[in-house]
């Protein structure tokens, strides 16, 4: 984006005022707010300024505004040189504002630039008959009629270099122009009319019959063909086993007792023997250090030792037996 600053003093006008016309605007538009908030009212003031100063905001207008709202002259500078809808430069009686963005550059944007800098020469340049002065802006919203340009306020669309040169040559002899689409098109309807939904009969609801007697015929078709595949498939001849585990509890001997010993074949050992295995005076000595390497005997979660009952639980211990008469 260009910078934007205050025409060169040599062109700017030694004063400005309202129209009485544009001053009872003006007064409408201050009446709006509240006391004390009437700057609120600084963009329509400064818009009715431009349109009276010929398309363009001169310093001395926006210091009459300033004065009017009792704004610092600075704030309504912001305010003018922030928004682009504000000219602060001359404009020519026709100001062409050139989309440039995506849509509008892929649709022929460039062509149309093209004829700009030829016919009118560069950006924020006057022809010197005053008719033509241009600028390229972002999107103004008609990107589906790309491309286009706003020329003063009306909008000009699907432009081709032909039809645009045709068009400024028209405005420049001041002969009559069309508006909006250059190709003829209403809004931004398809090119060439509707080109969807078009057969009468889908709004005389003469379709509507048709197409559920379709829907059944689909659906009767279908669950004939799933029928009929389920009845070629034939059952497996040797179905498999069901697995033990499924869905029952299956007893395994996991535990290595005494039991499951003799039971596998093995002898049990005789009282004798048992009785020597627990005299401690022959039993065999066993390094400590072999000792904790040995692997350890089968043992169950479960502890064997009864816990002793807590007093406070309240029930009666070997320890402390149950005084029923003593309630002390
Ligand atoms: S991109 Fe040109 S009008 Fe939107």
């Amino acid at each position: 984006m260009a910078v934007r600053k205050l025409a060169p003093e040599d062109i700017q006008p030694d004063s400005f005022t309202f129209s009485s016309e544009n001053m009872t605007f003006v007064a409408q538009q201050i009446a709006k707010y509240p006391q004390g908030r009437q700057a609120s009212a600084v963009i329509p003031l400064l818009w009715r300024a431009q349109e009276q100063a010929g398309g363009w905001l001169p310093r001395k207008a926006i210091e009459k505004v300033a004065e009017l709202l009792d704004m610092p002259q600075i704030r309504v500078m912001e305010v003018a040189t922030f928004y682009t809808m504000f000219n602060l430069e001359p404009v020519g009686k026709y100001f062409i504002q050139l989309c440039g963005t995506t849509p509008c550059a892929l649709r022929g944007a460039g062509d149309i630039r093209q004829v700009l800098e030829r016919r009118v020469g560069e950006q924020n340049h006057v022809t010197e008959d005053g008719i033509f002065s241009w600028l390229e802006v972002e999107c103004l919203g008609a990107c589906c009629n790309a491309p286009m340009v706003q020329i003063n306020d009306d909008y000009y669309e699907d432009l081709t270099t032909e039809n645009f040169e045709k068009l400024l040559d028209d405005l420049a002899a001041g002969r009559p122009v069309k508006k909006g689409s250059q190709v003829g098109r209403r809004s931004s309807e398809p090119q060439g009319g509707p080109q969807t939904l078009t057969d009468p009969a889908l709004f005389d609801g003469s379709q509507i019959g048709a197409w559920r007697k379709r829907f059944e015929e689909e659906a009767t078709s279908a669950a004939a063909v799933q029928e009929a595949a389920a009845a070629t498939t034939s059952a497996p001849s040797t179905p498999k086993p069901g697995k033990p585990e499924a869905g029952r509890v299956v007893e395994t001997e996991k535990a290595d007792t005494p039991a499951k010993r003799v039971k596998e074949g093995e002898a049990p050992v005789p009282p004798t023997e048992r009785r020597e295995a627990s005299d401690k005076s022959k039993a065999t000595a066993v390094d400590a250090r072999t000792e904790n390497k040995a692997e350890p005997a089968p043992h169950s979660d479960k502890s064997y030792v009864a816990t002793p009952s807590k007093p406070e639980a309240g029930r009666p211990t070997a320890d402390a037996p149950a005084d029923k008469n003593n309630k002390s």
